[in-house]
Order: structure tokens, then C-alpha cells, then sequence
């Protein structure tokens, strides 16, 4: 029997924690045995979890790689700009890397890795969970039988909802680029559009365009006599669908373990959780139209392949709920369906039949369970794994290379919203 990948965990945070955790249910499979995280409760309580010995607790990657190799691979698992910075010297001191999307935050960035992975040998497989959700899985297969023919159009698109919009792309971390290091396409699209690459390949881009702006989350949108903060000085705010109150304390289960997760305090009583959103220097405590913003709240790409194919991709935050939809039509017939509904319909163009077409649908619940991603977090690493023990990775595997063409696709995208809609052509990105 082959003995268990050991693995150390880069960035403690709340996405390694789910694939840390998979050890424990897998120990067969990998171990942790290492941990890094500029965050000393985060290393206790993982020191504690996987019972990691002490000299195997670290608080920066320099301190990782200047002790000799001890394990098989990491989990990188910091926030997007720190992705390229902390995996190269991984990289370079042997570590094979399952690294958390985005794996750059711009072309240059991702040039960086690429020619780093490729020099000194290494993998790369990067945390597009998406593609391991049966649903995206079951609609590849679909596609690769021909039965809808040559792909004419791939159409997706995403809703955000106004509760998950407001926490984490208006109040949260991801509406700073500061912190998340570049706009929401990325750091919420990136997923949609490596779908689209994915779906396509074989088929490479050859031009993108986009457009997008805030639409709504700017000062001229607030309600009239709205304050600045929603407990603190705003006369309005039991009408507001944005109000903190509403949203974070009398609906905790709308994405609020966000902004307890980064307050520190686990677990916060009502009384708690009033102050926190009375305290003005809490981000979460401020009013929606009042922050700022420096992201977009909607966008759409248009991407035309290279055999005249095209793709249409639009992102809308503030939606009444959160749902991703995905229309494929092909010479031959058409892939329709809703990532939420777990099911999608296959037509088949059919002129002896009596409506025309031939229909069914491919159910995908049993699978994926109401998982919010399918249950592709849980599957990714055991793809890792496999790929690290030499076996055949799933078809689905996200190699560093092939992840690169939706991730130009943002970049393209965003260097054309930029410009105000701009043609840019597909190659014209890496001599960016
Ligand atoms: N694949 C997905 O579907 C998906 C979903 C959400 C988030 N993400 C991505 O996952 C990543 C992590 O997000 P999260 O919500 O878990 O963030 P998080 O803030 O909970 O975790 C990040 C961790 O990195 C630690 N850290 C910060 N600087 C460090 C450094 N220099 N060295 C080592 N550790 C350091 C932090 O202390 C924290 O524990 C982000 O890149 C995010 O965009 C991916």
C-alpha cells in the first residue's frame, strides 16, 4: 500500500482549512504535516488539529524553505497577491503546489510562475474547484461526445447575490484591491471563465472585449437621507435591503461568518455582534453606497475564438439570489441549465420528431448534494494526490498551463474595460 502524501499547509486560512481538513477524513490518502501563517492562532490551531510538532510550525515561507525539505507538497492557501511570492520559493525548494485561484493577479505575475514551474520542474495545480463539480463534469462529457456538434456559442453567466455582494465584493476584503489585489472578475469570475476555456479547449481565444462599471453601489444610489453607517447615524435603515443590521445579525446565515471569521472573536453573542457593527471603523458597519468602491458591481466579456466561436460572459452583483447559468449552442443541438438547480438539458436538433428536438436532462443532485461547489473542493485534492503519486489525474486536472487561458481572459477583459470596451487581441497579453 502506498504510504500517505504529506503535505504543509501555506495560509491557514478559511479555504486551506476545508482542504486540510480532507486528512482527516482521508488518512490514507495525505497527512499535514506542516504549517505556515503569519497568524499565530491560526498556527496553534492547527498545530493542535493535525498535531504538527513545533519545529514544524512556521510564520513566514522564508523560515519553510530554510530548513531542509520535509514533506511532499503544500497547500497554499494565502490571499491572491500573495500567491506568486510564496509559491516560488516553494517551487524552488522542491515543493510540488496546489495553489488557491487566482494564481496571479496579473500577466506579468502569472509569466512569473509559469516560467518558475517550468524551470524548476515542478507541479502546479491550481484550485479551480468548479471544474470538479459533477455539473460542469457531466456537461464537458456532453460536448466532447458531439452530440450538439461544433460549439457556436458558450454563453454563461453569473449572479451575485445582494448579500454575498455586500459582504464580501462592497464591504469585504475582495471590494479592495489592496487586499485581494485585483478587481471582482478575478477574484470571482476567474472560475467562470476558466469554465469557459475549459469547455472550449482546443479551441484558444482570439480577441476579448468587456465593458462594466458600478452601477449601483456609489453615493447617488443611496436612499434619500441615508447616514453613513447603518447602526450608527442612519434613519433608514430598517428599509434598507443593505442594511447591516438586517443582513449580518437578524439573517446570520447569509454569508455573516465573513465578517465574525475576520473580527476575531469566534462564535460573537447579539450584544457583540451590535457593537462590532456600531464601531465605525468596522468595514461591515458602513453603508453599501458610502464605500468607495474601487471594483466594478457588473461586467460582461465578449471573447471570439479562434475558429469564430464565441463566448459572452456577464457578472451581476446585487442579485435576488446567487446562481450561475450556462447556455451552449451548438451546430446540432444545445446544453442548457443552472448550476444551483443541479440539473441541465441536453436538446438534440431532431427534424423527424414532433417538437423538433429531442430533449433530456441530466440530473446531477445525487452528486453534488447542494454542495456550494458541487463538492469540487473535496475532489481537487484528491486529484492533487493522484497526480503526485504518479497516477492518471481526472480529466478535469488544472494544470498551471492550462489554467493560464481563462486567467488572460481576465486580464485582456480588464485591460479592455479599462480602455472603455476595447478590442485587444488574445496574444497581445503576454507581451503585456
Ligand atoms: N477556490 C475557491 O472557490 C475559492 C473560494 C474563496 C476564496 N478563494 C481564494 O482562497 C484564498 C484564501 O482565501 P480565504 O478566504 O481562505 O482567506 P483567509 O484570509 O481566511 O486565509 C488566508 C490565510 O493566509 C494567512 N497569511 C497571510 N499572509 C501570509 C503569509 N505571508 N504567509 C503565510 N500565511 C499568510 C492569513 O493569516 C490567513 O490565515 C484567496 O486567494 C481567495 O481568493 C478560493
Amino acid at each position: 500500500m502506498m504510504r500517505p502524501i504529506e503535505v504543509i499547509v501555506v495560509g491557514m486560512g478559511a479555504r486551506a482549512m476545508i482542504y486540510a481538513k480532507e486528512s482527516l477524513t482521508h488518512p490514507d490518502m495525505f497527512c499535514v504535516v506542516g504549517v505556515v501563517d503569519v497568524n499565530m492562532d491560526r498556527v496553534r490551531a492547527a498545530k493542535k488539529l493535525f498535531q504538527i510538532p513545533d519545529h514544524h510550525c512556521f510564520h513566514s515561507v522564508e523560515e519553510l524553505v530554510s530548513v531542509p525539505k520535509f514533506a511532499d507538497a503544500v497547500i497554499n492557501g494565502t490571499m491572491d497577491p500573495l500567491h506568486v511570492e510564496t509559491t516560488v520559493p516553494l517551487l524552488e525548494h522542491g515543493y510540488d503546489v496546489l495553489l488557491e485561484k487566482p494564481f496571479a493577479v496579473n500577466q506579468s505575475e502569472a509569466d512569473t510562475l509559469l516560467q518558475c514551474a517550468n524551470e524548476t520542474g515542478r507541479i502546479v495545480m491550481v484550485c479551480h474547484v468548479l471544474r470538479y463539480a459533477p455539473f460542469y463534469r457531466e456537461i464537458q462529457k456532453v460536448l466532447r461526445s458531439g452530440v450538439i456538434g461544433k460549439v457556436i456559442n458558450i454563453q454563461m453567466n453569473e449572479q451575485v447575490s445582494y448579500f454575498h455582494e455586500s459582504v464580501s465584493y462592497v464591504r469585504g476584503k475582495y471590494a479592495s484591491p489592496e487586499i485581494c489585489g485585483s478587481g471582482m472578475l478575478l477574484s470571482k469570475c476567474s472560475h467562470d471563465l476558466d469554465i469557459i476555456a475549459w469547455l472550449m479547449s482546443g479551441n484558444l481565444p482570439a480577441s476579448v472585449s468587456s465593458v462594466g462599471s458600478v452601477i449601483q453601489f456609489h453615493p447617488g444610489m443611496a436612499p434619500e437621507g441615508a447616514g453613513t453607517h447603518c447602526m450608527v447615524d442612519c434613519p433608514v435603515e430598517s428599509d434598507c435591503i443593505y442594511s447591516a443590521k438586517r443582513l449580518y445579525i437578524e439573517n446570520p446565515q447569509r454569508w455573516a461568518n465573513n465578517i465574525w471569521h475576520d473580527s476575531g472573536i469566534e462564535d460573537p453573542t447579539k450584544e457583540e455582534k451590535e457593537k462590532l457593527l456600531s464601531d465605525v471603523g468596522n468595514p461591515f458597519s458602513r453603508c453599501v453606497y458610502r464605500c468607495n468602491l474601487k471594483i466594478v458591481d457588473h461586467q460582461s466579456v465578449l471573447i471570439q475564438f479562434a475558429d469564430g466561436a464565441t463566448g459572452t460572459f456577464s457578472m451581476n452583483g446585487g442579485a435576488s439570489a446567487s446562481g450561475r447559468n450556462i447556455h451552449i449552442t451548438g451546430t446540432k443541438g444545445e446544453i442548457i441549465g443552472t448550476f444551483e438547480e443541479e440539473c441541465f438539458t441536453v436538446h438534440e436538433i431532431a427534424p423527424d420528431s414532433p417538437g423538433g428536438r429531442i430533449s433530456r436532462t441530466v440530473d446531477v443532485s445525487e452528486a453534488q448534494k447542494g454542495n456550494a461547489h458541487g463538492n469540487g473542493d473535496q475532489a481537487i485534492v484528491q486529484d492533487f494526490i493522484a497526480v503526485l503519486r504518479g497516477e492518471q489525474p481526472s480529466p478535469c486536472c488544472t494544470t498551471l498551463n492550462d489554467s493560464m487561458v481563462g486567467h488572460k481572459i481576465v486580464f485582456l477583459a480588464e485591460a479592455s474595460r479599462e480602455s472603455g470596451g476595447k478590442l485587444l487581441k488574445y496574444e497581445a497579453c503576454r507581451e503585456k
